[in-house]
C-alpha cells in the first residue's frame, strides 16, 4: 500500500469508516509492533486534524515514548500519571475536553487543548497506549472514542 485515500470533505465518521479497511490492510501484513505503531501514527496524523498522535510504551511498568507524528514530547510517564499514566493505569480510554481542568495533566506542549488515550491491549494486559492531542478544546467525543478502540483493534491483532 503506497498512501491511505480518505475524503477531506466528509464527516468524522465517515472518514474514520473509510480508514478502517485501510488501517486493517496495512497492519495486517506485518508483525512489528514499532512499524506498525509508526504507520499507524503517520496515517492518523495525515488524515485528520490533530497536532500530536503516538505511543507510549510499557516498560519496567512506566510509559516510554514511542513513534509519534507531531512535535518533540515527554519521554517518560509514570503509571497513575498524567492522561497517558491513567489510562494505562485504569486500562480504559480516556478522553479529556480541556486539558487545564484535568488534574495532574502533563503538558508537553503549551499547544495542547484536548487529548484522547487509548489503550492498546496484549492477553488482557496494557502494552502501549495511543495519544492524541489537539491544539483545539473539545475535539474529542464519543464517536472518536469509538472509532479510535476500534482502530487499535487492528494494531492488536497484528502482533
Ligand atoms: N499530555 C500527556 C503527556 C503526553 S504528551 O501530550 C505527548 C499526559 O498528560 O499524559
Amino acid at each position: 500500500m503506497e498512501s491511505v485515500q480518505i475524503s477531506a470533505d466528509a464527516s468524522k465518521k465517515q472518514r474514520y469508516d473509510e480508514l478502517f479497511p485501510q488501517m486493517k490492510g496495512l497492519l495486517s501484513g506485518e508483525t512489528d509492533l514499532i512499524a506498525n505503531t509508526a504507520n499507524f501514527a503517520a496515517v492518523l496524523k495525515s488524515s485528520f486534524d490533530f497536532f500530536w498522535v503516538g505511543f507510549y510504551f510499557v516498560k519496567n511498568d512506566e510509559l516510554v515514548l514511542g513513534p509519534f507524528q507531531g512535535p518533540l514530547a515527554c519521554t517518560r510517564i509514570q503509571k497513575g500519571k498524567g492522561v497517558c499514566g491513567t489510562s494505562f493505569a485504569k486500562a480504559e480510554t480516556i478522553v479529556v475536553e480541556d486539558v487545564h481542568a484535568f488534574p495532574g495533566h502533563i503538558a508537553c506542549s503549551p499547544l495542547s487543548k484536548s487529548e484522547i488515550v487509548v489503550p492498546v491491549l496484549k492477553n488482557g494486559k496494557v502494552v502501549a497506549v495511543l495519544d492524541i492531542d489537539s491544539d483545539k478544546v473539545n475535539m474529542f467525543d464519543q464517536t472518536d472514542k469509538e472509532e479510535l478502540e476500534r482502530l487499535v483493534t487492528c494494531l492488536e491483532e497484528s502482533f
